[in-house]
């Protein structure tokens, strides 16, 4: 790349954003960021302090003290490393909805438009192309079908020998889907100059040579 180049990739969970966020990163030589895993920590703190998110007060002195970041693909929280800790169901169903409260929308915001000032990023999540960074070089909006998705994610489980209902899956998948695209407050939305791949029938790397024709097409 010629010079600090931001990436925003956006859609709904399960379509493969961090896989191709993270490979196009590599390609590009850029940071990977994972504003996904941020909401995360956010909902860890909430659950280890005991911290009711509909508190504005409480909510606001959590926040205030807690600081989160990322070295080596690791996510920190307090400088503490806390990437399997946020990767459960019990923090998914807290990020959720804790991620709706503007507080901790425009707390995470900063923190992802200061990670985007000093470098080079590729950044996946819900609102990059949209609110975090409306003047990305790139925008893509990444979907799959809800069946492609929940069949993915069944995989992944099996695959690291844990129990998986596909119907299960599924049916959480629509939910979250609703949820992040309904929620008053800077829902999931497809920003309008965003490049929208729908990679139901696509591989990562088909996917990944989708993304860089577009920004080799621009930056020759
Ligand atoms: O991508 P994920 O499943 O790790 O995201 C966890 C939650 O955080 C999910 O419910 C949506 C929310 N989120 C968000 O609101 N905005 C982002 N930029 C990233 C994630």
């Amino acid at each position: 790349m010629r010079q600090k180049t931001i990436v925003a990739i956006d859609g709904p969970a399960g379509a493969g954003k961090s896989t191709v966020a993270k490979a196009l990163a590599k390609r590009i030589g850029a940071d990977y960021i994972d504003t996904g895993a941020m909401y995360r920590a956010v909902a860890l703190k909430l659950v280890r302090t005991g911290t009711d998110y509909n508190d504005p007060e409480a909510l606001q002195a959590m926040l205030d003290g807690m600081d989160v970041d990322f070295s080596d693909g690791h996510t920190l929280l307090d400088g503490e490393d806390v990437s399997h800790l946020i990767r459960t169901p019990e923090i998914s169903a807290v990020a959720s909805p804790s991620s709706g409260i503007p507080a901790v929308r425009y707390k995470l915001t900063a923190l992802q438009q200061a990670m985007g000032a000093r470098k080079s990023i590729v950044m996946d999540g819900r609102d990059i192309g949209t609110v975090v960074f409306p003047d990305a070089d790139f925008k893509f909006f990444l979907t799959a079908s809800p069946e492609e998705r929940a069949r993915r994610r069944t995989e992944e489980m099996r695959a690291k020998g844990e129990k998986a209902d596909f119907e299960q899956i599924k049916a959480d998948i629509i939910q979250r889907d609703y949820q992040d695209s309904h929620r008053d407050f800077r829902p999931l939305r497809k920003a309008d100059d965003a490049v929208e791949i729908d990679s139901t029938d696509m591989d990562i790397d088909g996917v990944v040579d989708t993304m860089m024709a577009f920004i080799d097409a621009r930056d020759r």
